[in-house]
């Protein structure tokens, strides 16, 4: 029962999508197991770009289905726009594209409570698109899921119960109009109208699928350091990106996973507030950015940037078990003569054991560097690892061994096929 994990290692961001697309080539299914369209997942296939927020990024590969699993909280509204632009592609997604029956749904009330609660009280730096409040309804158990929709009168008892409430904070907290629950019904409907072709029981789709010996790549969103537990909370994003997200997010067994692929910038970056040890700031930071057009795929905000932080990264390989690093952007560090890379951290004179989590000490730690010559050669045009300058394998190998995770995978450009692979 063969399923790949794909997750994010970082703060997101780290190139998920163009892995997910490229390594789709060879299963049939991917599947998305939690978060929203807070994610930006692009997809660069000859000259055209595309950037995805729902569905999963082997949509390009015609023989993949994709699968919006359980653990995802669906926006109506940004997957119909996003079915609507694959659409004018050309793209068929008529039969590739499921989505689970149990997965919940962004509620009108959930956008507007992410964004007033965030221009009162602006600490996260969300995206704005209703995630961490449509995780609090899903976990308080008010929310509302796709199976919902398939009756009206439930549907309609519950978008009232929950506008009772919902309607009393807005007015009362934030000094809002009350959302009317007739529109809301009456949108929702239509919505259902226009998905229900997609909806199912994904969990028992994937499960048969899995007893065929049907391949499959679980893709995460965002990263380790985002995740609920895990993360750099309260700086983080509503779910669970980390490995063991997979299972509940889409309903499959821990035993049917057989390998765990991390995604790692060769830099660091984070969009939105948090603790952030490696940070650079001024011409150094402008720079990385300019260079790795760091901007944000689904906000457009500017991602802060960094150097590669090896203590972060083997956290994130112990919280997701990673196996494997597809390293991905190292073009983007081509025309540094040297690239500093952080190997620890010290926090008052002490050397810390592990990657510390509460705000407080990433605050306070000092992190340690080395510095790696660099390779001055443009690397987008490099097909075999073998062909790639000495000093971009010295820095390779370096990342390996400070992480203890082989790398796999070589990204030295946006493109599908800027793609190198390593033999193990
Ligand atoms: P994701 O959220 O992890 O899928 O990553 P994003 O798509 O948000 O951000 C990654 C950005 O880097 C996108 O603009 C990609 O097109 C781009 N990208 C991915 N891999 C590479 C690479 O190896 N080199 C360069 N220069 N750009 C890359
Ligand atoms: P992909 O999948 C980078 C960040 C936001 C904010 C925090 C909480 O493209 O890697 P949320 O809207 O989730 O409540 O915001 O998480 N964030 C991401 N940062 N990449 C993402 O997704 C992100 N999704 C959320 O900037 O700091
Ligand atoms: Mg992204």
């Amino acid at each position: 029962m063969p399923v790949h994990v794909i997750v994010g290692s970082q703060w997101g961001d780290e190139g998920k999508g163009k892995i997910v697309d490229h390594l789709s080539e060879n299963v049939d299914i991917v599947a998305r197991y939690q978060g929203g369209a807070n994610a930006g997942h692009t997809v660069v296939i000859g000259q055209q770009e595309y950037i995805l927020h729902l569905i999963p990024s082997g949509i390009f590969n015609e023989n993949v289905i994709c699968v919006i699993g359980n653990g995802v909280v669906v926006d109506p509204a940004a997957l119909l726009e996003e079915i609507e632009m694959l659409r004018s592609f050309g793209l068929d997604i008529k039969k590739r594209l499921l989505i689970s029956h149990n997965a919940h749904l962004i509620m009108p009330y959930h956008k507007l409570l992410d964004r007033l609660r965030e221009e009162q009280n602006s600490r996260i730096g969300t995206t704005g698109r209703g995630i961490g409040p449509a995780y609090i309804d899903k976990f308080s158990r008010t929310g509302i899921r796709i199976v919902d929709l398939l009756d009206r009168e439930v549907l309609c008892k519950k978008i009232k119960t929950n506008l009772e409430e919902k309607n009393k904070v807005l007015k009362q907290i934030y000094g809002e109009e009350e959302l009317q629950v007739d529109d809301i019904i009456e949108q929702y409907q239509e919505f259902d109208k226009l998905i229900d072709e997609f909806v199912t029981d994904t969990s028992f789709y994937l499960n048969n699928a899995l007893k065929e010996n049907k391949t499959m790549l679980a893709e995460g969103a965002q990263g380790a350091l985002l995740d609920i537990d895990h993360g750099t909370y309260p700086y983080v994003t509503s779910s669970n990106p980390t490995s063991g997200g997979a299972c509940t997010g889409l309903g499959i067994p821990p035993t049917a996973i057989t390998k765990i692929t991390g995604i790692v910038k060769a830099y660091t970056t984070r969009v939105g507030n948090g603790p952030f040890p490696t940070e650079l700031f001024g011409e150094e930071s402008d720079l990385l950015r300019r260079w790795g057009n760091e901007f944000g795929a689904t906000t457009g905000r500017p991602r802060r940037c960094g150097w590669f932080d090896a203590m972060l990264v083997r956290y994130s390989a112990r919280v997701n078990g990673i196996q494997e690093m597809a390293i991905t952007k190292l073009d983007v560090l081509s025309d540094l003569s040297e690239i500093p890379v952080c190997t620890g951290y010290r926090l008052n004179g002490k050397i810390l054991k592990t990657f510390p989590t509460d705000e407080k000490r990433l605050d306070k730690l000092e992190p340690m560097y080395e510095t790696l010559p660099g390779w001055k050669q443009t690397l987008t045009e490099i097909t075999q690892y073998s062909d790639l300058p000495e000093r971009a394998i010295q820095y390779i190998t370096r990342l390996e061994e400070l992480t203890g995770i082989p790398a796999r995978i070589i990204s030295v450009g946006a493109r599908r096929d800027q793609t190198v692979f390593k033999d193990v």
